[in-house]
């Protein structure tokens, strides 16, 4: 496996090839923990860790290429624990290591660790460390995606160590995107973006808009594969999932008990598909993950969302999923609720509210049907569905 950013610059983190929870995030093709080491001709680097239960991996890496007690600066772009989760046995194994980082990491550091012995050397806003032969540069990328968050750059080779963005939660035997199979990594690319990213949109652009102006030869993440040849592919990409650019895309997401609330969906489906050149998805929310649905929601035009009353509320895996899909914010998208009840009608107006509660536009009121839906209903779902595949079909390709 070539591990090799530049000459004496080193990836040497971890691939959790079997890793398929990330917090709620599916991780269906695992991921990687992105550690750097940094050797010039005076000092040494280890940017960024691994997971705590990784770090005799990420101590073994970091070995065989110099004696942890040479290691001069442990940097600390980001507190999450899947970065920084080795840190306590780092600065175990390097003693002479000053802890690298700003002033809110470290105080984040310090409420997840017991840092009172750490050496800190705590940097602001454009501070470059000098290495020797190499200089590493901070910039603060403040809510990619947390408050302390921090990138270093690799002034002499034009290496961003870009933290969390621009990563995949993706395993692979290839640290570049040049050897890996792109179509898989923007694909991990665009699904990171929707699950982790999606509502610090504008951060993002702050961040990118600043770091824009450095020299990037390679650009190197937290997670996933390194960018040394296409980072304008998933460059253009942040700049379209940035603001959930819609597609000409219908998606239909239902949970149903006696399969009414199915048929209805199905009705919208035929609706939408009446329409040419939309594409066209329905979803049993049984069968898929929170994971998938948002990733399709960031880039579609329209949503459906149908839901059978149970115990006169919402079904719980729509709530659940609508409740994923409110907290990562996808923006500007049309749509409306649906569904089947008995007695007490409230599946489809539980949806309503949430959907304006994602400030979707609604293209018309819940459309319900009292047990199984009669012809009627059905027209009333295929209209629905023709009318939000035709707001799709409007939208410039
Ligand atoms: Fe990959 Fe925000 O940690």
């Amino acid at each position: 496996m070539d591990t090799v950013l530049a000459p004496n610059v080193n990836w040497v983190g971890y691939v959790d090839w079997p890793v398929r929870d990330f917090h709620g995030y599916q991780t269906k093709r695992g991921s990687s923990y992105n550690a750097y080491l940094v050797q010039g001709s005076e000092k040494t680097a280890l940017i960024d860790t691994v997971k705590a239960p990784y770090a005799d991996y990420l101590l073994r890496n970091v070995a065989a290429l110099c004696p942890p007690e040479k290691v001069d600066y442990l940097v600390c772009n980001h507190a999450e624990p899947d970065h920084s989760g080795s840190f306590p046995a780092m600065v175990k194994a390097c003693p002479n290591a000053q802890v690298v980082c700003n002033a809110k990491c470290r105080d984040a550091l310090s409420l997840h660790y017991d840092t009172a012995g750490w050496n800190f050397l705590i940097v602001k806003e454009g501070d470059t460390l000098s290495l020797g032969d190499k200089t590493l540069q901070f910039f603060d990328t403040v809510m990619v995606h947390w408050p302390e968050s921090m990138v270093t750059y690799l002034v002499e080779e034009e290496i961003l160590f870009s933290m969390d963005a621009f990563g995949q939660h993706y395993a692979t035997y290839c640290r570049f995107d040049d050897e890996a199979d792109l179509n898989e990594v923007m694909q991990e690319a665009k699904t990171y973006y929707a699950n982790i990213v999606l509502p610090y949109a504008r951060p993002v652009e702050t961040a990118v808009k600043k770091l824009g102006t450095l020299k990037l030869r390679i650009v190197a993440p937290s997670h996933g594969v390194i960018w040394r040849s296409h980072f304008d592919r998933i460059l253009a990409a942040y700049g379209d999932w940035r603001v959930s650019k819609p597609s000409r895309k219908v998606i239909v997401l239902y949970s149903t008990m006696w399969q009414s609330t199915r048929h209805m969906a199905e009705a919208i489906v035929a609706g939408a598909n009446s329409v040419p050149g939309v594409q066209v998805k329905l979803f049993d929310l049984k069968a898929v993950g929170d994971t998938e649905i948002i990733t399709e929601v960031m880039d579609c035009a329209g949503i459906a969302v149908g839901s059978a009353t149970l115990n006169q509320g919402i079904m719980p895996r729509m709530a659940a999923c609508l409740t994923y899909l409110r907290g990562l914010r996808p923006a500007g998208k049309k749509g409306f609720a649906f569904g089947s009840y008995g007695w007490a009608c409230k599946g489809a107006p539980e949806a309503n509210e949430y959907l304006k509660s994602m400030a979707c536009d609604i293209i018309t009121d819940p459309i319900m049907c009292r047990f199984a839906p009669d012809e009627a209903t059905r027209q009333a779902c295929f209209e629905a569905g023709r009318k939000l595949a035709e707001a799709a079909a409007a939208i410039e390709a």
